[in-house]
C-alpha cells in the first residue's frame, strides 16, 4: 500500500495491496505485473467505449488546446451548450433546464435542493422525502440521508434529516408474487401522499438499484408510481447516474420504462469514463418556481468545476459514440439472456436477473444477504486470478461490462463466473 494515499470503500487493514494498473485498452486493462482483466464491471460503471477510446481523447485534446475550464456563472461556451441540447433532444419531452455539477453524488445533492426550494419558493414549504429501502444516491450528506440507512451511513445518523422508506420492489426470472407485491406497495404510497404538503418528493433509482445489489424493478411499477405521484402532485425524481447513457438497453431508463419524472440526475457514463461531470435535469416548471426578482428564490450551487469545458467534449464524444454504436447496449440484453439461461440450474445460484447491459445472479449462502457477505470477495479474488475484474455485492455477482465487448471477451467473464461457482466450498 502507498503511504499517501487512503482508498475509497477500502478498510486498509484488512484489504489486499490495489493491484497498480499501467494502462487500459478497449474493454482490457493491463497491470504492471503484466497481467491483463477484462473490465467486466466497466470500472465502476462509467466506462461505456472501452479504455483510451481514441475518439474520446482526442476530443479533450482538441477542446484543451481550445478552453481548458472557465467560471460558469456569468459565462457560457459551446460544449456546455451543446452538450445540453443533445441530451434534451433525447430526453422525455417535460425535462427541459440541465444544471451541471461534477459526480453523481452532487447531481443528487442538486435534485434533493431542487425539489426543496421548489416548494419553499412556491410558499408551500414540504420537509420530507420518500425514498427506498437499499437505496444508495452517493456519499453528501444530503444523498446519505435519502440512502438506505446502512453500513455506510450509520456513524453519521444523527446529521441526518428524516426520510421515510418504502420497500423496494424487486424482482428475478421466475418470480410470482411482484404484480401483488407492487399493488401492495402503491396502496401504501397512496396512503402516504394523501397527507397535504408532506412530501417534496420522491426519489429511485429507476429500474435498477445498483450497490444494493443491482436489485431490478419493472417498468409497471416506476409508471403506477408516476401516476400516483402526479395524481398527489408530488415530485419525482429519478436517480440515473447508474442507469443513464445506455445501461439499461435504450438511452435512460425513464425512456425504457416509458416515465416522465421531474427530475433526472445524471453522470457516470456522460464522459464515456474519461472525465468527472454530472448533470440534473429538470422540467420547465421547477425552474420556473426559481425565476424570481426574489433573490432568495435563487439557486445557491455551483461547484468550481462546473460545466467544465473538457468533460462536456468528452461528453460530446462519448454521445457520439453511442449514436454510433446505438445496436451494442440495445443488444446486449439478449446475449446476456443466453449466457444467464446456461447457469439457471446452477445449484449455487438463485434469483437470476438482466436488463439491458447489467446482468445480476445471487450466490446462494448460509450467511446474510448484503454488502458484508464475505464470499463477493472470495469470488472477487478467484476472478482477478483467473483475469477477469468483478466485483461482487456481497453474494451478488453481476456484469456491467463496456459496450464494445465481444461475443468472446462476454464468453469468457461467463465461464470465469462458472468456473469459480464450481470450484466453490
Ligand atoms: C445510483 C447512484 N447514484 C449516485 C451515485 C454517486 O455517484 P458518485 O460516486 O459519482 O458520487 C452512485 C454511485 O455509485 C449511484 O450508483
Amino acid at each position: 500500500m502507498h503511504p499517501h494515499l487512503w482508498h475509497p470503500y477500502t478498510q486498509a487493514k484488512t484489504a489486499l495491496d490495489p493491484l497498480k494498473v499501467k494502462s487500459g485498452q478497449g474493454v482490457w486493462l493491463e497491470l504492471e505485473s503484466g497481467k491483463r482483466l477484462i473490465d467486466a464491471i466497466s470500472s465502476w460503471w462509467v466506462n461505456l467505449h472501452g479504455h483510451a477510446h481514441p475518439k474520446i481523447a482526442e476530443a479533450i485534446y482538441h477542446q484543451a488546446k481550445t478552453l481548458e475550464q472557465v467560471i460558469f456563472a456569468g459565462f457560457t461556451h459551446d460544449p456546455a451548450e451543446q452538450l445540453a441540447d443533445r441530451l434534451i433532444e433525447k430526453l422525455p419531452d417535460n425535462l427541459n433546464r440541465v444544471f451541471y455539477s461534477d459526480n453523481g453524488s452532487t447531481a443528487v445533492e442538486v435534485g434533493l435542493k431542487m425539489a426543496y426550494q421548489y416548494w419553499a419558493n412556491l410558499d408551500r414549504p414540504r420537509h420530507t422525502f420518500l425514498a427506498f429501502e437499499g437505496a444508495y444516491h452517493g456519499d453528501t450528506f444530503g444523498t446519505m440521508a435519502v440512502g438506505g440507512r446502512s453500513i455506510f451511513s450509520s456513524v453519521f445518523a444523527d446529521l441526518l434529516f428524516e426520510v421515510e422508506y418504502l420497500p423496494f420492489p424487486s424482482t428475478y426470472w421466475g418470480d410470482q408474487t411482484i404484480a401483488q407485491r407492487e399493488a401492495d406497495l402503491i396502496a401504501q404510497i397512496t396512503e402516504k401522499l394523501s397527507q397535504p404538503d408532506r412530501y417534496a418528493g420522491v426519489i429511485i433509482e429507476p429500474l435498477v438499484q445498483g450497490v444494493a445489489g443491482m436489485q431490478m424493478c419493472r417498468s409497471e411499477f416506476l409508471q403506477a408510481l408516476r401516476q400516483v405521484t402526479q395524481a398527489h402532485a408530488t415530485l419525482l425524481i429519478f436517480d440515473e447516474v447508474m442507469t443513464g447513457f445506455g445501461r439499461t438497453g435504450d438511452w435512460f431508463a425513464c425512456l425504457k420504462a416509458k416515465v416522465q419524472p421531474d427530475i433526472i440526475c445524471l453522470s457516470k457514463g456522460i464522459t464515456g469514463g474519461f472525465l468527472p461531470l454530472s448533470v440534473t435535469i429538470c422540467t420547465e416548471e421547477i425552474y420556473k418556481a426559481f425565476y424570481s426578482d426574489n433573490p432568495v428564490h435563487t439557486l445557491y450551487h455551483g461547484h468550481s468545476y462546473t460545466a467544465n469545458p473538457l468533460g462536456c467534449a468528452a461528453g460530446l464524444a462519448s454521445w457520439n459514440l453511442m449514436q454510433e454504436n446505438q445496436a451494442s447496449f440495445m443488444g446486449m440484453e439478449t446475449q446476456h439472456r443466453q449466457h444467464l439461461e446456461q447457469l439457471q440450474t446452477h445449484p449455487k445460484l438463485e434469483k437470476l436477473r438482466v436488463m439491458g447491459t447489467i446482468a445480476a445472479m445471487d450466490v446462494v449462502t448460509p450467511d446474510r444477504s448484503g454488502y458484508l457477505n464475505q464470499v463477493g470477495a472470495k469470488i472477487r479474488q478467484q476472478a482477478i486470478d483467473r483475469g477477469v475484474l468483478l466485483r461482487p455485492l456481497g453474494q451478488v455477482i453481476y456484469l456491467m461490462p463496456p459496450y464494445c465487448i465481444t461475443d468472446t471477451e462476454l464468453a469468457k467473464i461467463y465461464e470465469t463466473i462458472a468456473d469459480i461457482l464450481d470450484c466453490l466450498n
